[in-house]
């Protein structure tokens, strides 16, 4: 039995969230550059939308590129950047064929005008695709969308549109980035490292957290579905006791 046939389709996660890591020591083990690293990331990328899609996950959210990531050595940036415009261009026909729906999360305006066009023409491309949600994180920190989410409740509190015992968390919930998007069910780390590094931090809550040695550019659909068949035997308690999630 393969293990894309041991998913149980009925216990699925909606919504996975990854954080890629491993790429410069994958490419450091085989005597080569960061940016090699960073290439060969792309087939896994491909691997995760195509595992999840295959299986009905809803969504897909990938951490490509982090606020803090800007302080890696501007080749690097640079490579990263061309990496995501060309991957972008020549992966969108398999997003249409495969039904996907691009949207991003992140400070996007701050990302160059080449990456930002580039990404929203495909983001408007996709956008009546019915099938995965992928996201990417570019440019993003949870640190940043949380005080951005902050400055903006404060400004409508300012100018009277909102008492403050009206803010609760699905108020605040609507000015994150992932509004519209459900909590992230399982959150998937690889290379051995564990943190979380500024990603998700308020959606995560009562995430289930997945770490595996395995390095991002090696990672495919069997090390997906390993990761949701191990969340699959887990019990989501939520706060309550076993017994009262045994009885509902
Ligand atoms: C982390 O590995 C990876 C990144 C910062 C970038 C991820 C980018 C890709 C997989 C390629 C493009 C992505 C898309 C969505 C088209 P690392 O460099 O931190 O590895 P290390 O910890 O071994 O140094």
């Amino acid at each position: 039995m393969s293990l894309k046939e041991k998913v149980d389709r009925t216990k699925l996660p909606k919504h996975v969230a990854i954080i890629m890591d491993g790429n410069g020591r994958w490419a450091k083990k085989k005597g080569n550059q960061r940016i090699f690293g960073h290439k060969n990331g792309v087939k896994a990328v491909r691997e995760a939308v195509e595992g999840a899609g295959e299986i009905g996950v809803e969504y897909l959210t990938l951490y490509a590129f982090s606020t803090e990531n800007w302080n890696r050595p501007k080749q690097e940036v640079d490579a990263l950047m061309s990496l995501l415009v060309s991957t972008l261009n020549s992966e969108s026909g398999t997003l249409m064929e495969n039904n996907v729906r691009l949207r991003s999360i992140g400070d996007i305006a701050g990302l160059p005008k080449n990456v930002q066009q580039n990404l929203s023409e495909i983001i408007k491309k996709t956008e009546k695709n019915t099938g995965l949600t992928l996201i990417l994180a570019l440019n993003y920190s949870a640190r940043w969308e949380i005080i951005n989410a902050v400055q903006n409740i404060v400004a409508e509190a300012k100018q009277g549109d909102i008492e403050l015992d009206q803010i609760n968390n699905d108020y605040f919930e609507k000015h994150l980035n992932t509004c519209g998007f459900p909590d992230p069910d399982l959150l998937i780390r690889t290379s051995g490292e564990f943190r979380i590094s500024n990603f998700l931090i308020w959606q995560i809550a009562y995430t289930e957290l997945y770490f595996t040695e395995v390095l991002w550019p090696d990672f495919n659909r069997d090390e997906l579905y390993k990761a949701i068949i191990d969340y699959q035997k887990r019990e989501r308690r939520f706060g309550k006791t076993s017994d009262q999630i045994i009885n509902s």
